[in-house]
């Protein structure tokens, strides 16, 4: 690339909106922690989680919004974080993996993944987790159909799909039985 073009691209770069929109972060709402850091607004949401928190049971997989392996609730949505700006959530509540157990105790749907051995590798297990966790929020008793439809776009390389619907059914019993015992 010549000098001249060299230069009209780079200015274009530093002027793009996205540039200019994004606030910088210096704190970040994460499992119930108000958290201190300082990064810029365009990042996206993944990287910081991982790179900068040092939270890194949500995984990389595609950088598309094509895999659900990066899923994790912003105010209770299961959202794709590699696409997500992390400027564009910086007063939003946002909770990972590490953060659904409670008091030492492992959320029902992380109790019923070990359970029905709903996982290979493991690699897209906690996006899965985390996007049952929202199903469930949604619709505590879900059909299967509702879980495939709910589950739609949170791929298992491993396709231990059938395990997966299982752990999710009872995961939702476990959900339901904790609430009666409260
Ligand atoms: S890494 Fe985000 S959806 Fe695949
Ligand atoms: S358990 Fe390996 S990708 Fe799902």
């Amino acid at each position: 690339m010549n000098k001249g073009l060299e230069t009209i691209v780079a200015l274009a770069t530093s002027f793009h909106p996205a540039r200019i929109l994004m606030p910088r972060i210096t704190e970040l709402h994460v499992n119930g922690k108000t958290l201190k850091l300082d990064v810029e607004g365009e990042r996206s949401l993944l990287s910081v989680l991982r790179d900068d928190l040092q939270l890194t049971g949500t995984k990389y997989g595609c950088g598309e919004a094509q895999c659900g392996a990066c899923t994790v609730l912003v105010d209770g949505v299961a959202t794709r974080s590699c696409i997500v700006n992390v400027g564009s959530v910086g007063k939003r509540k946002i909770t990972t993996i590490e953060g659904l157990e409670t008091n030492g105790r492992l959320h029902p749907v992380q109790e019923a993944f070990l359970k029905c051995d709903a996982l290979q590798c493991g690699y897209c297990t906690s996006g899965m987790i985390m996007s049952a966790v929202a199903l469930l929020q949604r619709r505590p008793n879900p059909t299967e159909a509702d879980i495939i439809r709910g589950m739609n776009g949170n791929i298992c390389r491993c396709a231990v799909y059938r395990r997966i619907i299982t752990a999710i059914q009872e995961g939702a019993r476990l959900l339901q039985a904790r609430e009666e015992a409260k």
